[in-house]
């Protein structure tokens, strides 16, 4: 029986749980060695993981608890393997790492979370590898590859501003090269909400610390991979002793089942703050997909299947970068932090000029938490009381 969205993030990977223990939940298995019960044993282990065989044969190649996330997740993103990754960055590091060579060329979106701007630029470059930022749509990149272009990597939607971008357009520029990988990050759309793999991606990368965990307890990161990307991603993670602790997986897992509940409610709170934000003569704009006045809210409607808390304010030019920081020190309820996806709101000023892809006045980026949208408006309206205009 197919299952629909809600139902899946209930009931998948389930299974682990039920054969252990009959548990709802898997077991928590904290180990690092594993004992065999003869030496026969041994040899197959060994020889099914030679053969790239998922086993529970030393802790830091995953446990029973660590399986049943990377499967929840692969069903989630529809791919064939899920690796799990110290943090949201490491997992992007391994995906630009593991494919990309020396005298490769990449082509990244321009508005891609700074940090992996920052491994393109500062690390790959170094060593042989041309990064390439383009700004716009597929146009741009059926402009710009090149025969040694070997990944295009996109944000979708972008950081700040959540630009969108056709992935299935971009995958038919790709149709026929076969060492060419696209890969996405889709911490924005996790859990459902975007589905890279059935776009035409080949990798889909999410920083779990964000709505996955969804209780700003944790750090962690997943890649996604379809069939003919998994085999390699999946051996240099294992070589490169990527891992992460079966606490950490369990915490992940539970804060998945709950997400499409976590997302409807960011979703509800954010449209009923942003009505109050579009009354208020100081906002220029409100930058959330689901916006008509989004620039790719169509794409939004054709590709995702929901929405959450994650917005961004541009306020008009008299409003200056002071007067934003002074509004954000008013603010009581919101946290002043930028690790966006836990239950509770956050504001953070963005200087101008400091997000690309963005020539327009400072940006304040919003998390809307799960706090009643009264008192998060009640909030804004004693922050914005002292602001000019
Ligand atoms: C879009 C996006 N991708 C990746 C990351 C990195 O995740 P982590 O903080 O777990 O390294 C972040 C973190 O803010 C992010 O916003």
């Amino acid at each position: 029986m197919k299952q629909r969205d809600k139902t899946r993030l209930v009931h998948v990977a389930r299974n682990h749980a039920e054969a252990d223990t009959n548990s709802v939940n898997p077991a928590i298995v904290r180990a690092s060695t594993v004992l065999y019960k003869d030496t026969s044993t041994l040899k197959s282990v060994r020889g099914r993981r030679e053969r790239g065989e998922r086993v529970f044969s030393y802790g830091a190649r995953g446990t029973p608890t660590t399986f049943a996330l990377e499967d929840a997740l692969s069903e989630i993103e529809q791919g064939a393997r899920t690796m799990l990754f110290p943090t949201g960055l490491a997992a992007i590091a391994h995906v630009l790492l593991s494919v990309l060579k020396p005298g490769d060329h990449c082509l990244l979106s321009e508005s891609i979370y700074g940090p992996a701007r920052a491994i393109a630029v500062r690390y790959l470059a170094q060593r042989g590898i041309a990064c390439e930022f383009y700004h716009g749509g597929h146009e741009e990149v059926a402009r710009r590859l090149k025969p040694e272009t070997r990944m295009v990597y996109v944000e979708i939607p972008g950081s700040i501003i959540y630009d969108l971008q056709d992935l299935p357009a971009i995958a038919a520029l790709l149709e026929g090269r076969d060492d060419t990988l696209l890969a996405a990050d889709n911490t924005w759309g996790a859990s459902g909400l975007y589905r890279p793999l059935t776009l035409g991606a080949d990798i889909s990368i999410v920083a779990i610390t964000k709505y996955i965990a969804g209780h700003s307890d944790l750090v962690m990161g997943s890649v996604t991979a379809n069939a003919r990307s998994a085999d390699q991603l999946c051996f240099d993670a294992g070589l490169l002793g990527q891992t992460v602790s079966s606490d950490d997986a369990y915490l992940a897992l539970r804060g998945l089942r709950t997400a499409s509940a976590r997302m409807a409610m960011h979703r509800a709170h954010a449209m009923e703050v942003i009505g109050w934000l579009e009354r208020q003569p100081q906002v220029d704009r409100v930058l959330y997909p689901p916006l008509p006045s989004h620039p790719g809210h169509e794409l939004w409607k054709r590709d995702f299947t929901g929405a959450n808390g994650l917005l961004s304010v541009s306020f008009k030019p008299y409003v200056t970068q002071d007067d934003a920081d002074r509004l954000v020190d008013r603010l009581k309820l919101f946290g002043i932090g930028a690790s966006w996806g836990g239950f509770e709101s956050l504001a953070i000023v963005y200087p101008q000029g400091g997000v690309k892809g963005w020539s327009g006045g400072a940006l304040v980026r919003l998390h809307i938490g799960l706090e009643d949208p009264a008192d998060i408006i009640a909030d804004l309206e004693q922050g914005f009381a002292e602001l000019p205009g």
